[in-house]
């Protein structure tokens, strides 16, 4: 059974303005799923969908373990670091700001500096703690963010956009972190709201959105396949899939090939 359900869910912050049509997709135990789509195609509503941000739904219904999610489990199970890093800073320090999250799920004093440590060392931003966080770059508060949540230990983790303000390393840092969680702790699964095609394309299963819509939700080879209409709706395609098309034009068999280490290796006739 999926872990989260979210099942033909449609909304409006305006009437008769859907901002979200009869959506509808499964996240597995597990799994890191991408979720693309140009601006305002509805990414961020369905971030703030699942973590209860927003009044009811139009329609359908967002399922937890096949049934309706309630807020205990929100708060208990489920972690988000939003798009705008200003928008989410509670404490007067660095330290204070991951605590109070800590506080909040219950963590015992006594431990608190030890996670608190761990995890601003595993986003690079121990040497920051006692800064205010009104004293970080956009990157750097991005990273406390994600810290914050990590140390939360959530089964589910919605990153919306939180690479967008980050370097090309520190951004290639989180995903391979990210990567790096997975492997570190099984159940965890991952949803990351992004714009960039080569994070998605080594995700386990892309949802493609466009205009509230869902119009893919397959694996990133089957939906970086659909190039034209990939492109069509505003977005770019991964490296690979270029390269592939490039080589294919130029009469190479590499149709079948999934990945760059294949097509290197012309393993894929
Ligand atoms: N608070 C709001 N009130 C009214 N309309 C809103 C509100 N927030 C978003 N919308 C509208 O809902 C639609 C979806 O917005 P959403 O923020 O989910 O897009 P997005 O895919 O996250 O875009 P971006 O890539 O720019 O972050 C847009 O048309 C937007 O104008
Ligand atoms: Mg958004």
């Amino acid at each position: 059974m999926a872990r989260l359900t979210l099942k033909n869910v449609s909304f409006s912050y305006v009437e008769d303005e859907p901002a979200l049509i009869d959506v509808s997709f499964d996240v597995k135990q597990s799994e890191y799923v991408t979720i693309i789509g140009k601006n305002g195609s509805g990414k961020s509503t369905i971030a703030k969908l699942i973590t209860g941000l927003l009044p009811e739904l139009d329609n359908g219904e967002i399922l937890l373990d096949g049934e309706k999610i309630k807020e205990e489990q929100i708060r208990e199970k489920i972690g988000i670091v939003f798009q705008n890093p200003d928008n989410q800073f509670i404490g007067s320090t660095v330290r204070d700001d991951i605590a109070f999250g800590l506080e909040n799920h219950q963590v015992k004093h006594d431990d608190m500096d030890k996670i608190i440590d761990e995890y601003s060392e595993l986003v690079s931003m121990k040497p920051f703690l006692d800064k205010e966080p009104s004293a970080l770059s956009g990157g750097q508060k991005q990273r406390v963010a994600i810290a914050g949540v990590l140390a939360m230990h959530p089964e589910i983790i919605i990153l919306d956009e939180a690479t967008a303000m980050l370097d090309p390393k520190g951004k290639k840092e989180i995903i391979s972190l990210i990567h790096q969680l997975k492997k570190n702790d099984e159940k965890l699964s991952i949803i990351s709201i992004t714009h960039d095609v080569e994070e998605a394309f080594l995700s386990d299963h892309v949802v493609v959105l466009n205009e509230g819509k869902v119009i893919y939700d397959d694996t990133p080879e089957n939906v970086f396949a659909h190039h034209q209409e990939i492109m069509d709706i505003g977005l770019d395609l991964p490296f690979f899939q270029k390269l592939k098309d490039g080589l294919i034009k130029e009469g190479f068999a590499v149709e079948n090939c999934q990945n760059l280490s294949q097509l290197e290796d012309g393993l894929c006739q």
